[in-house]
């Protein structure tokens, strides 16, 4: 519940070293769980224990910060959820984790986890999506019942483009976030790699239907949770209310704010001419022989400097300006951002935003939760690939 603390212990079980990282909490640097930048990795049979509070409401995710392309793509994460004090009425709240595994003709997860294709194209996209891990998951309801629907997607590169096939929807919150008013869905819509949606949906069909979520794939529809309507009564008819709202973390004021400028370049079609790495210049080439395929302005991998040192209270604008052929879900660790539309208002406040090929995005918060932050791609081979960096706030 908002407010608690979590306390527990990471007992590493594997042969590798790991750590845990709770995606989207507002948490203390120091249980952000980043090898090397916030903790030691935990090596093979060690333990490690996370204790911090739990200040907001909402739909998060924890994963493993180490080795991500494989330690994910094995299956390493899991729905962190943060209940409200008033939860909203509904009939039932459903945990949606939307996945994809590449897996060989014997379903096994492939073992080729850092090839140069994955890492200098689109990332390791799988050959099976599934839901709760289920490649057709299903749940029988009543007719009349009003779902809270919380997606999160945990795939390693996919980018969703979901759709709801006959149920009435709205999105009450984006990555964890409340929005002010509930926000009524009458086009397809995007989950990004690391996103989170809370909907609100009202099944609405006739017993025997089966309606629910579909992905989008050129044009043809895949069921990607599909609910069974059995006998109820009429849906409710008023519009779901708003979730209770977030504390204020302040709103920027975009006119005296910090300005960044994180221009992401490389990868294939684009490729990259030159870049910073361990703080000399490299050209490309000789950066691709190290796997190393992708910049974040001007420099490969995570820097020993911060990009930039924020005071906390201080104003931030960041523009990402997507260069490369590809697109990239840009998350930064520790507070949410607003995205900030083209007539300036502030529209979503989320975690991850995602920038589609030859896009620029503009992102502003208040910097005030103190710590070394990263800020990456949350495609995990172009993190693995150098498109990653970190901010400092003090
Ligand atoms: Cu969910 Cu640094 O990531
Ligand atoms: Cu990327």
């Amino acid at each position: 519940r908002q407010g608690d603390r979590l306390s527990l212990r990471l007992e590493n079980g594997l042969s590798d070293p790991t750590t845990i990282h709770w995606h989207g909490i507002r948490i203390a640097n120091a249980m952000d769980g980043v090898p090397d930048v916030t903790q030691a990795p935990v090596g093979p049979g060690e333990t490690f224990d996370y204790d911090f509070d739990l200040p907001d409401a909402g739909t998060y995710w924890y994963h493993s910060h180490v080795d991500t392309v494989q330690q994910i793509g094995r299956g390493l994460h899991g729905p962190l959820i943060v209940e409200e004090a008033d939860a909203p009425d509904v009939d039932d709240d459903i945990v949606l984790v939307l996945d994809d595994w590449r897996l060989d003709a014997e379903a096994q997860v492939t073992t080729d986890f850092g090839n140069r294709h994955d890492l200098s194209h689109a990332g390791r996209i799988g050959n099976v999506v599934t839901t709760n891990g289920d490649m057709d998951w299903r749940r029988d309801v009543a007719r009349g019942s009003r779902l809270r629907l919380r997606l999160i997607n945990v795939a390693n590169a996919r980018v969703f483009d979901l759709a709801l096939a006959g149920l009435t929807g709205w999105v009450v919150a984006t990555d964890g976030m409340p929005l002010d008013a509930p926000r009524r869905i009458d086009a397809p819509f995007t989950l990004g790699t690391a996103q989170r949606l809370d909907l609100i949906v009202d099944i609405d069909g006739e017993t025997g239907d089966e309606v629910g979520l579909v992905e989008l794939i050129r044009g043809e529809a895949y069921a990607q949770a599909t609910f069974v309507v059995g006998e109820g009564r009429a849906p409710r008819s008023a519009a779901p209310s708003p979730l209770p709202p977030y504390p204020s973390f302040g709103r920027p004021i975009l006119a005296d704010a910090r300005s960044v400028l994180i221009r992401m370049e490389g990868g294939a079609m684009r490729g990259l001419r030159e870049a910073m790495s361990g703080g000399v210049v490299r050209d490309g080439r000789s950066l691709a022989m190290d796997g190393l395929f992708w910049a974040l302005s001007g420099q490969v991998g995570r820097p020993d400097a911060p990009l930039i040192e924020i005071a906390r209270g201080e104003s931030v604008v960041m523009d990402f300006v997507n260069e490369t052929a590809f697109p990239h879900a840009m998350h930064l660790h520790g507070q949410h951002f607003w995205e900030v539309g083209p007539d300036a208002a502030l529209g979503d406040f989320r975690d991850t935003t995602l920038v589609q090929p030859g896009e620029s995005q503009r992102v502003a918060f208040v910097a005030h939760n103190p710590g070394d932050w990263l800020l990456h791609c949350h495609m995990l081979s172009h993190h693995a690939a150098g498109m990653g960096t970190w901010l400092r706030i003090v």
